[in-house]
């Protein structure tokens, strides 16, 4: 599938990657504290952690670096990226962050409000640390009935959150990122941008990976291009921010947008918190060579041949991991979701299933990546468990970064692994950290007996 529609680039550049030997990933997995966050990069084969400011860059994107306007106010590159933004979004008033947690915290900060409520298809776990960090109250209602677009929003219940819970906010997260990286289709949008405006409540989106969510929308006929897909996703909304670290094609770089200034209060606020937090208003912690890459990828992160390969790479490493009997969510934009719950039943919820499978794949291949399921959903202000759409493994696929080769190398461990699925252990905290635990907490022991496993 993946060779009728190769990749639209060649490589110019290459990065020797490691290949640690079994007893190394062996010693490095017990050091780590059984958390592959803690794993030294040096000691990774292939690293599909994330898929967040860990691309490859073109071309275009150096050159335009070495034209950065490093001014402090007034750089040009600040101008660059305020046009790309305004040309491919729409939005007119554009703040540079240097990821997207620093948009969530500043834009919270200035406009959440302690004790309402944010509704969202679901959030990711970083805006959720957000929400509740300024005493806010975050409610999902994700729809997953529908095959294509399973990161829509189940609009009764959008509904009955608005009529029973004082929501200031809604926030759609396209793609869903919790939720298999499944894109929300543009009538779902239409449809919460009227429930929206009868109850007078604003909507803001999460743009992470805005260009993939509109490849899937102009994929069923909802828009002439990906370009117009993603122009009238954001034309729905009132604003919204991205990490810039997934469709920007950087790595590093993030930004607030908001279609216009009118509530001036709000403004003047956000614009103090920019200062204070992340800097001036026309390089907020970015360099000007980083706003000069940003605007050059985000052009080409909605390029229709880009896109196409981009998600058929997915598609790709779903089918090849499917044929091996691996249960996986369906293909969505960015990783590939393996449902953990599902494949290893001997384990529940509270055993987290995902990060014990983690575990064994870079036991067997050296292969990083990173459980998107109770352990990263955590707990809510009361201490209870935050409930999460599913006990996924993601398989977070870089972008323009790896091959069909290295795909063909995952299938493999994954063979080597099912055979002996049924004896991964359960996970126990040996220490739960009590925010964001996924990047922090640490395991007691995980005794899988992994000699017999580590031939790969
Ligand atoms: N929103 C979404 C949907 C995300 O996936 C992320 C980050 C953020 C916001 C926060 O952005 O990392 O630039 O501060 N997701 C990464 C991931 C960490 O691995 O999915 P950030």
């Amino acid at each position: 599938m993946i060779f009728d529609n190769p990749s639209p680039w060649k490589i110019k550049a290459i990065e020797p990657i490691p290949n640690p030997s079994p007893e190394e990933r062996l010693k490095a997995l017990s050091a780590s504290g059984y958390n592959l966050f803690n794993v030294s990069s040096s000691l990774v084969t292939i690293d599909l952690l994330t898929d967040s400011g860990t691309g490859a860059m073109s071309q275009g994107q150096w050159s335009a670096i070495l034209s950065g306007d490093e001014s402090y106010a007034g750089s040009q590159s600040f101008y660059s990226l305020k046009k790309s933004v305004k040309d491919l979004f729409g939005y007119k008033v554009v703040i540079p962050t240097h990821q997207g947690r620093a948009a969530e915290d500043i834009l919270f900060s200035a406009f959440g409000n302690k004790g309402k409520g944010v509704v969202s298809n679901h959030l990711f776990d970083t805006t959720t640390a957000h929400a509740l960090e300024v005493g806010m109250k975050v409610f999902s209602c994700l729809d997953k009935k529908d095959k294509v677009f399973g990161g829509n929003f189940d609009l009764a219940l959008l509904e009955k959150y608005l009529k029973e819970e004082e929501v200031e906010l809604i926030v759609a997260t396209v793609t869903c990122n919790s939720a298999g990286g499944l894109p929300v289709s543009l009538k779902n949008l239409r449809a919460v941008k009227k429930i929206a405006d009868s109850h007078s409540v604003k909507i803001w989106i999460d743009m992470a990976r805005i260009a993939e969510n509109s490849y899937f929308q102009y994929l069923n006929g909802e828009g002439k291009s990906p370009k117009a897909c993603a122009l009238e996703t954001c034309s729905l909304s009132d604003g919204g921010w991205m990490s810039s670290k997934k469709d920007g094609l950087v790595n590093i770089g993030g930004f607030i947008a908001l279609k216009d200034k009118k509530n001036k209060e709000k403004y003047e606020r956000l614009v103090e918190l920019e200062i204070l937090k992340e800097g001036f208003i026309t390089y907020g912690g970015l360099a000007g060579r980083d706003m000069n890459a940003l605007s050059v990828g985000l052009g080409e992160a909605l390029d229709e041949r880009y896109l196409k390969h981009r998600i058929n790479e997915i598609k790709f490493l779903h089918t090849q991991l499917e044929e091996v009997g691996v249960p996986c969510v369906d293909p969505g934009g960015h990783a590939v979701y393996i449902d953990a719950g599902k494949w290893l039943p001997h384990l529940k919820s509270e055993d987290f299933p995902a990060q014990s499978l983690a575990l064994a794949l870079y036991l067997v291949g050296g292969i990083r990546t990173s459980e998107i399921g109770s352990l990263c959903a955590g707990r809510d202000n009361d201490g209870k468990q935050i409930s999460c759409p599913g006990e996924y493994l993601r398989l977070a696929i870089p972008r323009r970064t790896y091959t069909s080769d290295h795909f063909m190398y995952i299938k493999r461990a994954f063979e080597i692994i099912s055979k002996n699925k049924d004896s991964l252990p359960k996970l126990k905290f040996q220490k739960e950290a009590k925010k964001l635990r996924h990047f922090q907490s640490i395991f007691e022991d995980f005794s899988w007996t992994p000699s017999k496993y580590l031939n790969l």
